[in-house]
C-alpha cells in the first residue's frame, strides 16, 4: 500500500495517513498493532508520553524490518510537564521510551495557559539542537497560535486538533493554511459514534466503502494527515484503504455541512 506525503513548513516529509495509538485499555494490544500496520505499510505512528504505550511502539519498530528513516514518529508533551527545564526532560524520558536518537515530531499536546510560552521555547531549542525533526502544536485554535506567533522564533510545522464533519471547524484549516502549518486530525471516525448516521451511510453505500472509510477520505481529500486509530489488522487495512476512490463535490460539500459539535475530547477554546 502506497500512502502519498505531505511536505511540512521546513522541508521534511510526513505520510498523509497514519495509525494513532490512544489505548490505554488495550495497552497490550498496541505492539501488534503497530507491527501489523507496518508491515501493511503505513509509516506514520502517533503517541504521545501519556499514552504510556511509548516503549510498545518502540518494540513494534525493533521487530519490524523497516528501516528507521522510512517511518514517521510523533510523540506529545504532557500537560503536566509543561514548562522550559520539564519539557526538556519528558523529551529524554520519550526518547528513552521510544530507544531512538531523533523523533520526527514532537507537540505540545493541549495549550496549557501558564506555561504553554515556555513549553514552545523548549522544542525550539530542541528542535535547534536536531533532536527532533520538527515541532508542533495540539489543540491550538487560532487564539493560541495568535499568542504563540507573539514570542516564537519557529513557525509550527503542525497542529494536531480534533477532525470529522462532526466538528469541522474551516477557519482552523484557512487558518493553518495561511501560516503554512500542516494540519493534523485526530479521532477522524468519531471513536464510531457515527457509524449508523443515516446521511454517513448513504454516501458510504454510493461508493460501496464503509462510513469509517469515508471518514479517513474526508479528511485525506481535505489535505489533512490524519491517525485512524485501531487495534485490529483488518480495520487498520481498510481504514488505509482510501486511495482508490475520491469523494465528488457534492459529497465533499455534503460531509462538510455535518457539523454538529460532536467531540471526543475538549474544545480547545476551553484553553483560554
Ligand atoms: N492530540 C490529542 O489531544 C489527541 C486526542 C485524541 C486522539 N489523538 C490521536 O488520534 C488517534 C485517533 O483518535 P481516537 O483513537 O481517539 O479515535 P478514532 O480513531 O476516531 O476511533 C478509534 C475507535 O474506532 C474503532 N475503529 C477503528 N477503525 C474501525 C473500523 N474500521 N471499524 C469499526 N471500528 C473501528 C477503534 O476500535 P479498535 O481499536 O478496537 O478497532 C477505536 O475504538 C489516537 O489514537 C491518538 O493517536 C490525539
Amino acid at each position: 500500500m502506497t500512502i502519498p506525503s505531505v511536505t511540512l513548513n521546513n522541508g521534511v516529509t510526513m505520510p498523509l495517513l497514519g495509525l494513532g495509538v490512544y489505548a490505554p485499555k488495550q495497552r497490550n494490544d498496541v505492539q501488534q498493532a503497530v507491527e501489523d500496520a507496518l508491515a501493511l505499510g503505513c509509516r506514520l505512528i502517533d503517541t504521545a508520553a501519556i499514552y504510556g504505550n511509548e516503549r510498545d511502539v518502540a518494540a513494534a519498530l525493533a521487530a519490524s524490518n523497516v528501516p528507521r528513516n522510512e517511518v514517521f514518529i510523533t510523540t506529545k508533551v504532557w500537560n503536566a510537564d509543561h514548562g522550559f527545564d520539564s519539557t526538556l526532560r519528558a523529551f529524554d524520558e520519550s526518547l528513552t521510551k521510544l530507544g531512538l536518537d531523533v523523533v520526527d515530531l514532537y507537540l505540545i499536546h493541549w495549550p496549557i495557559r501558564e506555561h504553554r510560552r515556555d513549553t514552545w521555547r523548549a522544542l525550539e531549542r530542541l528542535y535547534a539542537e536536531g533532536r527532533t525533526r520538527a515541532i508542533g502544536v495540539s489543540n491550538y485554535y487560532p487564539p493560541h497560535l495568535d499568542e504563540l506567533f507573539e514570542t516564537a522564533t519557529v513557525t509550527p510545522a503542525v497542529n494536531q486538533i480534533e477532525f470529522s464533519p462532526y466538528c469541522y471547524v474551516p477557519e482552523v484549516l484557512d487558518y493553518c493554511r495561511a501560516k503554512g502549518i500542516q494540519l493534523e486530525g485526530y479521532a477522524p471516525l468519531v471513536r464510531g459514534q457515527k457509524q449508523h448516521d443515516p446521511r454517513l451511510v448513504a454516501i458510504a453505500e454510493r461508493y460501496g466503502k464503509s462510513t469509517y472509510q469515508i471518514l479517513v477520505r474526508w479528511s485525506v481529500q481535505h489535505g489533512v494527515v490524519t491517525i485512524p486509530k485501531s487495534v485490529h489488522k483488518d480495520r487498520i487495512r481498510a481504514n488505509f484503504d482510501v486511495f482508490d476512490f475520491e469523494l465528488t463535490e457534492a459529497d465533499f460539500q455534503q460531509l462538510n455541512t455535518f457539523f454538529d459539535n460532536t467531540r471526543i475530547a475538549d474544545h480547545p477554546m476551553d484553553y483560554l
